[in-house]
């Protein structure tokens, strides 16, 4: 029996400090479900004492998810572990997860603290967090800039108050493979106590290496990797779980150890983080890129024709690549909807949140014929989306464009039941409806992106919008769905607005809290 590599996924906690992917809480709950389908053994649902947010948020998940372990990560600070602990309490396996800076520039200068008050810190933690739960992790924040001995001082000093996972953190993604990898062995020899706990890593692809570091530590006897669908997280982001995933699956020859996910779900979770976040997936992304079993070259084509394995190491279906199913359509009823919402992993709150879907669900039927699994998540998406904190309502949109004319747009919105009218011209009629919009919300914010995804193929398909607006240092994704992508852009504009007319005030777990 080789041993078993557990898969820990932070997409709905560091996969959410990427600038602009904060989730709701329902839509932590929609993306919790599908890793546990896709049966990850750990799920990090959030930071609970950011906020009350945030609290809410792990709360729901554990609440929601029986078969994976539920974590809640927490400084090693008194109050963040009571919050973890609180926030985990109806979790049916509960793992708190704490952690405390260990490298020089770090303790020097963000947390002033010398090493043994660090040590101390951790120590009290972990012990803190043992009365919640016996399932305990820590992490020496910054350890691919630490010094090893020291790491060895305080891993060893937690294992000893009960950590039970010890995770090392490439936090700033400077680690280089070999030397990395060199570094989980070297610790796993020299901390005497070390078979009491299992090894961790947790990489940042800073310079493109997550994965590959990722890789290398488990090579040297990691037995945990930290990963997030799509790669999401804190700036470059995290390594990537469906190419860990896959790279440990495909090489079996080389990882002496084995994985428990189901891969056929890999595809399905990432269209999903993807369509909640707004964060596209390039099309040569490795796994779960539109192009990543495309084979363009006529040569490649006969020869995958003649025996796949000429060019191909893995088969799409395998990670869930299916050709667009039509799932339903203008004739199917309300059953056959709520089912393959259920398929989906979709459950409504109540008879009146049904009705609503399947009203929306109805009128896209009515303009387009066949409705695919990604036509219904963008349905549920943009109802939640909504129904949450909408202060702007789009009431009409009506856009005029003919060659040789300047574009122009009429809109009314209704703010706060009040119904205001704008008008502007602009390059095309997008540019024209977003200003239009703005000429009455004001709220002077940049848009740092824009972009649009066809859901499915066929020139009927719902277009995906997302929109990135900035205003004072805050960021904000805005999406909408429709067959008219001027529409769409529109609603993908307000959902933004919306966004940024709560305040919404939330820590960032790596800021030093005041002990
Ligand atoms: O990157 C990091 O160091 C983290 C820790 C909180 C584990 O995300
Ligand atoms: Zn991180």
């Amino acid at each position: 029996m080789s041993d078993k590599l557990f898969i820990f996924d932070t997409t709905l906690r560091d996969g959410e400090q990427s600038p602009g992917a904060s989730m709701t809480r329902d839509e932590k709950v929609r993306i919790a479900r599908a890793l546990e389908r896709m049966k990850v053994d750990i799920i990090e649902a959030g930071f609970p004492a950011a906020s009350p947010g945030d609290f809410e948020g792990v709360q729901a998940v554990a609440r929601a998810i029986k078969d994976s372990v539920v974590c809640g990560l927490a400084r090693a600070l008194d109050r963040d572990i009571d919050r973890a602990g609180e926030a985990l309490k109806e979790a049916r396996q509960a793992r708190i997860h704490t952690f405390i800076a260990t490298s020089p520039i770090h303790m020097q200068r963000k947390l002033r603290m010398t090493p043994e008050q660090v040590i101390e810190h951790a120590v009290r933690a972990v012990t803190r967090a043992r009365k919640y739960t016996d399932d305990v992790e820590f992490s020496p924040e910054d350890a691919g800039r630490s010094d090893e001995d020291f790491l060895c001082r305080i891993l060893a000093a937690v294992i000893e108050a009960g950590a039970t996972t010890l995770n090392i953190p490439d936090t700033v993604g400077y680690s280089l493979p070999e030397s990395f990898g060199a570094t989980i062995r070297r610790l796993r020899e020299r901390i005497p106590n070390a078979d009491r706990a299992i090894f961790s890593v947790h990489c940042h692809n800073d310079l493109g290496l997550a994965v590959a570091n990722s890789l290398s530590a488990v090579l040297n006897g990691a037995r945990q990797v930290e990963c997030t669908i799509n790669g999401l997280g804190e700036r470059a982001g995290n390594a990537a779980l469906e190419e860990i995933v896959m790279a440990v699956r495909t090489r079996k020859d080389v990882f002496p150890c084995h994985i428990d996910i189901d891969t056929r779900e890999i595809v399905a979770c990432s269209k999903l983080v993807s369509n909640i976040t707004g964060f596209p997936v390039q099309p040569n992304k490795a796994i779960v890129g539109a192009n990543a079993f495309a084979h363009e070259s006529g040569i490649h084509q006969d020869g995958v024709l003649k025996h796949r394995e000429t060019y191909e190491i893995m088969r799409a279906e395998d990670v869930g690549w299916t050709a667009n199913r039509m799932v339903l359509g203008k004739h199917s009823g309300r059953n056959a909807f709520k089912t393959r919402m259920q398929e989906l992993g979709i459950e409504f709150a109540s008879e009146a949140e049904l009705n609503d879907a399947f009203q929306r669900f109805k009128d896209l039927a009515d303009k387009k014929h066949e409705i695919f699994d990604e036509d219904l998540q963008a349905l549920i998406t943009e109802a939640g989306a909504e129904a949450e904190d909408e202060r702007v309502k789009l009431v009409s949109l009506k856009v005029c464009a003919e060659t040789g004319e300047m574009p122009s747009a009429r809109v009314i919105l209704k703010i706060e039941n009040e119904e205001v009218i704008g008008t502007a011209q602009g390059g095309g009629v997008v540019d024209a409806s977003l200003k239009a919009i703005e000429s009455v919300v004001g709220t002077q914010a940049h848009l740092l992106l824009y972009s649009v995804n066809s859901i499915t193929t066929g020139t009927d398909a719902q277009g995906e919008v997302t929109v990135r607006l900035e205003k004072g240092g805050r960021i904000v994704n805005g999406q909408g769905a429709d067959t008219d992508i001027v529409i769409a852009s529109a609603k993908a504009y307000i959902n933004a607005v919306n966004k940024l007319l709560i305040s919404r005030q939330r820590m960032h777990p790596q800021v030093a809290g005041d002990v």
